[in-house]
């Protein structure tokens, strides 16, 4: 079996997850390690998705994110990643020998500045502005503070330098077998709710929405332009119901309220009547260094 990893850093990436995420998966797919259709509607750095793909036999698969620049990055290692490698490799030796100033420099004027200025047409396949502009986010994600992903009111990316001696901007063996993973799966962009889940065959569907912030300083929910608020937690919920009446196996994970308001029912009222559990995790992405460490989540499934 091919084995990929995320080829990105992505605020609220599950890799400390996946062992729980695991334990609750359907019944059937834990016995036969096998997976007609999976779905990852919020798919992001995609832990769970490759995880999936480099250890289970999964037929068909569909991603999606509303980060338009994220999912042509999946996009362009799906169909070019020969093209992808050849550019990371060039910014990899420029940057890599450079000294700290320069590097810092590089990060602005040569990364992140052409990055934002570089329009795409997302919808045309244009292979030399998809490959300079996905090469470009990898890189920014690999030299940025945190590997965030941040944007200001004007939709620019706006994290500042990071400080790692030796970051890997280019992993061409994780590239390829990315590549090759992706061969048998749709890549989408489009809110959630809009991606047309097909109500013929049962899918096995993982929600990974934004968390809902455990107070407002202490968590980091901006990915992209627009939050994801309150009335989104409820929108999603009622989502996830319908999609319950056509038999789907769902699984979602969001933050526990009760880690800092053991009052806050929040989700227990949203998702009634399916099953709720607690897991403790390690996140390490957070905009605050004490908010790192264990902290517990929830699962909640149909099953
Ligand atoms: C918690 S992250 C997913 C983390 C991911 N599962 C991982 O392991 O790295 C949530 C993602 O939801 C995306 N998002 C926010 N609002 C969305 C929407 N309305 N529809 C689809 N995706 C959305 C964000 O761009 C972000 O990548």
């Amino acid at each position: 079996m091919i084995k990929a990893r995320p080829f990105l850093k992505w605020a609220g990436g599950k890799r400390q997850l996946l062992n729980e995420l695991e334990a609750n998966f359907p019944p059937h797919i834990l016995e036969t390690k096998e997976i007609d259709l999976y779905i990852e509607p919020f798919v992001g750095g995609g832990a769970l998705f490759f995880y999936l793909l480099s250890n289970y036999s999964v037929k068909k698969s569909i991603i999606n994110d509303i980060n338009q620049d994220l999912m042509l990055t999946y996009k362009v290692i799906k169909l070019f990643p020969e093209e992808l490698i050849k550019r990371l490799e060039v910014i990899q030796t420029e940057y890599l020998k450079l000294n700290t100033e320069k590097r810092k420099e590089y990060f602005y004027n040569k990364l992140r500045e052409p990055y934002n200025k570089l329009k795409i047409n997302y919808k045309k396949k244009d292979k030399k502005s998809w490959v300079e502009k996905s090469a470009l986010l990898i890189a920014i994600n690999k030299t940025c503070f945190n590997g965030l992903y941040r944007q200001n009111s004007k939709g620019e990316f706006n994290v500042p330098v990071g400080r790692y001696k030796n970051p890997k901007i280019l992993d061409e063996e994780n590239l390829r077998n990315v590549s090759k993973l992706l061969q048998n799966t749709n890549i989408l962009c489009s809110s959630y709710d809009t991606i047309g889940i097909p109500d013929d065959k049962k899918a096995f569907i993982y929600f990974d929405p934004p968390y809902r912030p455990l107070s407002i300083t202490s968590s980091f929910t901006k990915y992209s332009k627009g939050d994801f608020d309150d009335n989104d937690q409820k929108e999603l919920a009622k989502y996830f119901r319908k999609l319950d009446k056509d038999s789907h196996y769902l699984l979602l994970s969001n933050s526990n309220p009760k880690s800092t308001n053991l009052k806050d029912d929040f989700f227990e009222k949203l998702y009634k009547g399916f099953s709720i559990n607690t897991v403790l995790a390690k996140r390490y992405i957070n905009s605050k260094s004490n908010g790192r460490g264990e902290i517990s989540e929830l699962l909640i499934k149909n099953y």
